[in-house]
């Protein structure tokens, strides 16, 4: 096929012979497969699991039939089957045997829900079925209870309801209504109902296993507490094969290497996060700066105990040991090899992970940071791996914003660096090794950007507050002219443009852009031929073309300019369900990322990139990168990770697999989106520090190691700045500081102004541009010729590494 000929004819062909690889069986199984490496074994007392061939066994919960594949909104997906739990123990023909009148109990419970208009997930707990219990007590002493949770885009876990603004979807700001009559006291809790069935299960069967269907962070103390629950197991949202991945665990065909992503601890409250997540509609204050996740528990005094499962947490039928631990120093990274012998009954992979304590200085520091890690192969009974893992030295510096040693740098203070290994952070042992430094040190002189003005003080690792220096507030809704009232560009989607009759007779009004491509003339010629409506035309997105359904850029056919079509992500490649395509429906990123296997996000990316390709789409909006600052951030299911090193590594991987097949990644939302609630005006105001070494480190990590086409700018606003007004932090830190060489992209209908995203280096609205505010912002001079051609270059630039 021609260059863009999928773009521009959408050709109705496989992508590689005759079959085709959407939802095909090989991808399916890639999302089995990283389902079952993603799931983590909480507890296995007495080794009730694996469970042994033939066992019988009584289903409880509603959660057996309603099962979660994913979290709600563009990180949603449209497949052709789900396997819920009750489906995949029943698939392993023989493997367990199961109690049916418990099950068609809640099957019928679930079924009439979901004809009565309850989402997945989104129920309450059916009553205990009392009157069955006598039948299933004879039948079998296991019983397997699985809760499930649900969360979604442009909605909080927790009743709070944001109604302060227009909103053209009612059925988004009745989700948390919704949550709020099934969960009282918030979804992070089990509910009275979940708890009576526990009680009654736990009385009255010898064996309880409980299994976690959620996406993110629930309160998990009761399983570590109760004697009574043997086994758990953190299954996640599991994608369309979950349910067959668990059972395959449940019974022992696959021993669970998956390692949690995130602190469990019992309380919301136990989230330094929590106390001002609701404070205020317009900002949140992150006072507890760099502290986030273990980086706050394993620090601050006092936070420790309050942990249930540590960050890295995950048990396994096996058992692994380490041995011949070495370090050598060469070229300013540090080579750490040892041997991980399988000392255990069943085959396994382990996960090693290196984590390392800075001295405290002047800067303070968290006492562990997650530096590297490496998941083994399946090892059997007996056999040993060589593992090697690299730390940069320069890696270990903090990032000095208030110029204690040196301003507005990368700071290596002087003392000893230790380091600690391990697969969770609780427990991993101190090496018999540190790296010392003799002075403090500069690895990095950088200035000052994206400056917090608003934010009073901060946390420090001894659990004291230090004072912020305030500045002046910036206006975000500044605008040359009269601003859009709030609401009235959403949902607005872009024209279908009228062509002249010449265009069918002499498609090409100068050199196409094909003549860039074939190296005849330069960019710079080419784009110096377009006027300026042309130029404002491209800046803004275009009509849906094919099966896509988030809208395409480009479509200047007398220029030879494709249109492109973008398509949401992480779940899958979102096409509508009313177009009949089914695609594959991966795991969420939480359980991706809880594999610790970076080539299985590879591979969903390499496979993913395929179906967006052979649906004629070029642009997947995917990977989602953001922290999980808080539980309460409604879409963390979509997000790896609290740890910013994780969630990097995974996000470069996604991205390598998706370019691999020369479509582009989007890595959204850039930067500092950890709130759903009124998300498009809220300020996350924060210090510089906890910026760089948290929240922008991933997607640092992703633009260095991967070279994403794209990347997304986010909705919200960053210390007074909408991210994508933000030339700081577009042209800054993104281009200057990290030679990102991409385009970048709005999120879809920003409340940033046309103009303003133009000269802050966002190169594209989405889905349309606003062409006559555009034009109008032109001729008052706020924008030249150059602004706009700079943002045209970036944006033909990414067509051209398109296939
Ligand atoms: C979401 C993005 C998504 C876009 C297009 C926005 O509401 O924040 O993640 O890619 O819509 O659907």
């Amino acid at each position: 096929m021609v260059k863009w000929a999928r773009a521009r004819f959408q050709p109705n062909l496989p992508l590689y012979g005759e079959k085709r690889v959407t939802a095909c069986k090989e991808h399916i199984e890639i999302s089995k497969k990283a389902s079952e490496e993603g799931m983590v074994l909480l507890k296995n007392e007495k080794e009730v699991l694996p469970l042994k061939k033939g066992t019988k066994v009584v289903l409880f919960g509603k959660g057996t039939f309603d099962y979660v594949k994913g979290g709600g909104g563009s990180g949603d997906v449209y497949c052709e089957y789900v396997r819920n739990i009750y489906d995949g123990l029943k698939l392993l023909e023989g493997a367990v045997e199961i109690y049916e009148p418990v099950a068609k109990y809640y099957k019928d419970f679930v079924d009439g829900k979901y004809q009565t208009g309850s989402a997945p997930g989104m129920m309450e707990e059916a009553a205990f079925p009392a009157d069955m219990l006598k039948g299933a007590k004879e039948y079998s002493d296991t019983a397997i209870i699985t809760i499930s949770r649900f969360s979604g885009e442009g909605w909080d876990r927790s009743a709070i309801e944001w109604n302060g603004e227009y909103n053209p979807w009612e059925s988004e700001t009745s989700m948390p209504k919704t949550a709020g009559k099934i969960f009282p006291d918030g979804d992070f809790y089990l509910t009275k109902t979940e708890k009576e069935l526990i009680d009654k299960v736990c009385d009255n069967f010898a064996r309880v296993v409980v299994v976690l269907n959620i996406g993110g962070i629930i309160d998990t103390s009761f399983i570590k507490n109760d004697d009574r629950i043997e086994s758990a197991i953190y299954m996640g949202q599991a994608g369309m094969e979950g349910g067959l991945a668990l059972a395959e665990i449940l019974t022992g065909e696959v021993t669970p290497s998956g390692h949690l992503t995130d602190t469990y601890a019992a309380s919301l409250d136990d989230y330094p996060s929590t106390a001002n997540f609701h404070e205020s509609f317009d900002y949140v204050d992150y006072t507890e700066d760099i502290y986030v996740g273990y980086r706050y528990f394993e620090t601050i005094p006092g936070a420790k105990e309050k942990v249930v499962y540590p960050f890295g947490y995950g048990l396994s039928y096996t058992q692994f040991k380490y041995e011949d631990v070495s370090f050598k120093e060469k070229d300013g990274v540090i080579m750490i090899e040892l041997k991980v012998t399988n000392t255990g009954k069943y085959a396994g992979k382990d996960v090693v992970s290196v984590y390392t304590g800075a001295p405290q200085g002047l800067l303070r520091k968290p006492a562990r940071e997650l530096k590297a890690f490496a998941k083994t192969d399946l090892l059997s009974p007996g056999e040993s791996q060589q593992v090697s893992l690299a730390v940069r030295i320069s890696d270990m510096a903090s990032y000095d914003d208030l110029g204690k040693i040196a301003k507005s740098a990368y700071v290596l203070e002087k003392g000893a660096y230790s380091f600690y290994i391990g697969s969770n952070v609780r427990d991993a042992i101190k090496a018999d090794y540190e790296y010392t430094v003799s002075k403090d040190t500069v690895v990095l002189q950088l200035t000052s950007k994206c400056a917090p003005t608003s934010i009073k003080k901060r946390l420090l690792s001894d659990g004291t507050y230090e004072e912020l220096p305030m500045g002046e507030l910036n206006d975000k809704n500044a605008c040359i002219f009269e601003k859009m009232e709030p609401g009235t560009e959403e949902a607005i989607i872009p024209a279908v443009r009228q062509k002249s009759r010449a265009f069918m007779m002499n498609p090409y009004k100068g050199h196409p852009l094909m003549d860039v491509v074939e190296g005849k003339i330069t960019m710079d010629e080419f784009v110096a031929q377009l006027d300026i409506d042309e130029l404002i035309h491209l800046v803004g997105g275009q009509p849906n073309k094919g099966v896509g359904n988030t809208f395409g850029f480009g479509n200047l056919e007398e220029w030879g300019i494709p249109t492109v079509m973008t398509e949401d992500g992480p779940a899958g490649v979102r096409l509508s369900w009313e177009c009949g395509i089914p695609t594959t429906a991966w795991p969420t990123s939480t359980l991706i990322a809880s594999t610790w296997n970076t080539d299985l996000a590879y591979e969903i990316g390499r496979a993913g990139g395929e179906e967006l390709k052979e649906n004629n789409l070029q642009i997947w909006l995917t990977p989602a990168v953001n922290i999980h600052r808080s539980p309460m951030c409604g879409r963390n299911f979509e997000y790896y990770s609290e740890d910013p090193v994780l969630a990097g590594k995974f996000g470069a991987a996604a991205v390598r697999g998706i370019q691999s097949n020369k479509v582009a990644a989007s890595v959204k939302h850039f930067a500092v989106n950890n709130k759903e609630t009124n998300r498009k005006h809220c300020d996350s105001r924060l210090s510089e520090r906890a910026l760089r070494e948290i929240y922008l480190k991933v997607f640092e990590i992703i633009v260095k190691e991967a070279d994403p086409w794209t990347i997304m700018s986010s909705y919200n606003v960053i210390n007074g700045h909408r991210a994508s007004e933000n030339r700081e932090l577009l042209e800054g830190i993104l281009r200057d500081e990290w030679h990102f060489n991409g385009m970048v992209t709005s999120d879809w209908w920003t409340r940033g102004e046309h103009y303003k995203e133009i000269l802050a280096g966002n190169d594209i609205k989405m889905p349309t541009g606003f062409t006559e505010r555009t034009q109008k912002a032109y001729d008052m001079g706020a924008i030249t010729r150059q602004d706009l051609e700079r943002c045209v270059k970036r944006i033909l630039g990414l067509m051209i590494k398109l296939d």
